[in-house]
């Protein structure tokens, strides 16, 4: 019986066979990212760089010397390498268990391709059981909360945590999530959130899933 750190270390050696030559990749946030960022150390001649979604990314790719690009200076990214909370069978995604949402949606939209590398615990029908993570501007945290509970939400301010944007994180559970574009837009569109951590605009486009079996590649 593989345990889900083995799991995640399966998926992370999978990913590597995805990173073209030569090229500036964008690297998500994470547990898993973790253990794909010291997989990519191992092959780091190849690459030209990263762009990271992340303080925390940033540090371990810089810790490892892979040189990190401002995405400002970066036309392209073939692929963006990173983890989920949550992923379903159309491949869209809770995401911010780390809080790095925002900058991971921002990378992510940059990139051709989003390879989504997860566990099989994190595959699911329906997305909601994870609490949704919200990017709040903090001055916005209330009336967004009250605006929360209007959706049906139950919000929990995630205390003691300050973004890489200098903002907060508003939890919310008990969502059952079935439209997840729609939430998405409609989430998004309250004043002061930064964005919320539905992926379903854009949605992974390769999920590696690490199974006691092997690793899944689903498209
Ligand atoms: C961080 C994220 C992570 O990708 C997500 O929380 C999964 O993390 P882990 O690989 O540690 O399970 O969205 O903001």
């Amino acid at each position: 019986m593989l345990t889900q750190d083995q799991l995640k270390l399966a998926v992370a050696k999978k990913a590597l066979e995805f990173v073209p030559e030569d090229a500036v990749i964008g690297v998500g946030t994470g547990s898993t990212v973790n253990l794909f960022i010291e997989e990519l150390a191992g092959i780091k001649g190849r690459i030209k760089g990263a762009v990271s979604s992340s303080e925390a990314s940033t540090a371990r790719l810089k810790a490892h010397h892979i040189p990190v690009f401002d995405l400002n200076e970066v036309e392209k990214l073939p692929i963006y390498v990173d983890g989920a909370d949550e992923i379903n069978h159309h491949l869209h995604m809770i995401k911010g268990g780390g809080a790095a949402l925002t900058r991971e949606k921002i990378v992510a939209g940059v990139a051709d391709e989003f390879i989504c590398i997860a566990d099989e615990k994190k595959y699911v029908a329906m997305l909601g059981a994870f609490p949704l993570p919200i990017e709040v501007i903090p001055m916005a945290r209330s009336y967004v909360a009250r605006e929360l509970v209007r959706l049906g939400g139950h919000p929990e301010l995630r205390q003691g945590v300050t973004t890489d944007n200098g903002n907060v994180i508003i939890d919310v559970h008990g969502l059952q999530i079935m439209k997840p574009v729609e939430l998405e837009e409609t989430i998004n569109h309250i004043a002061g959130v930064v964005t919320c951590g539905l992926f379903a605009r854009r949605r992974a486009d390769v999920l590696l899933l690490g199974k006691q079996d092997g690793v899944d590649v689903l498209r």
